[in-house]
């Protein structure tokens, strides 16, 4: 089935509205689309002890595998600071995980306004798995 990248892009930038970034000042927002047809939300959420932050993307995507899904077609990721705002690779990896026998993710980003919908093996070529 066809997927609404604008929806999806449209649920990144609502998500990002609630980023706790308090520390880099540099909001995320993420939507996931499940096989399921399902949309789950997640931001940015920083700590005082840097390390222990988690990218909107992998917020989203734990949201989705927690509530029982399994299976992602597509991520969108949305930054209302920067002209841009592309996966960082260890949300690429987890993504990866979760990809489908049968289709590759879409990874749909913003850049400079337009939408900017790429297969996730565009930018983790070779992803691991056991
Ligand atoms: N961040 C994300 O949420 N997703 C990315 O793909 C890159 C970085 C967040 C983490 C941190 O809260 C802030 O952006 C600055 O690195």
């Amino acid at each position: 089935m066809s997927i609404d990248f604008e929806q999806l892009m449209n649920r990144a930038k609502e998500a990002s509205k609630t980023s706790y970034s308090p520390f880099s000042r540099f909001a995320v927002g993420a939507a996931v689309l499940t096989s399921s047809g399902k949309i789950f939300e997640g931001c940015n959420v920083e700590n005082s002890s840097f390390g222990l932050t988690i990218c909107a993307e992998r917020c989203a995507i734990f949201k989705a595998i927690s509530e029982g899904e399994r299976v992602i077609r597509a991520v969108a990721i949305y930054s209302p600071n920067a002209d841009s705002c592309y996966p960082c690779g260890a949300c690429r990896q987890v993504m990866y995980e979760f990809q489908g026998d049968d289709e590759e993710i879409s990874v749909v980003t913003e850049n400079m306004g337009n939408l900017d919908v790429n297969k996730l093996s565009y930018f983790l070529p070779c992803g691991f798995r056991i």
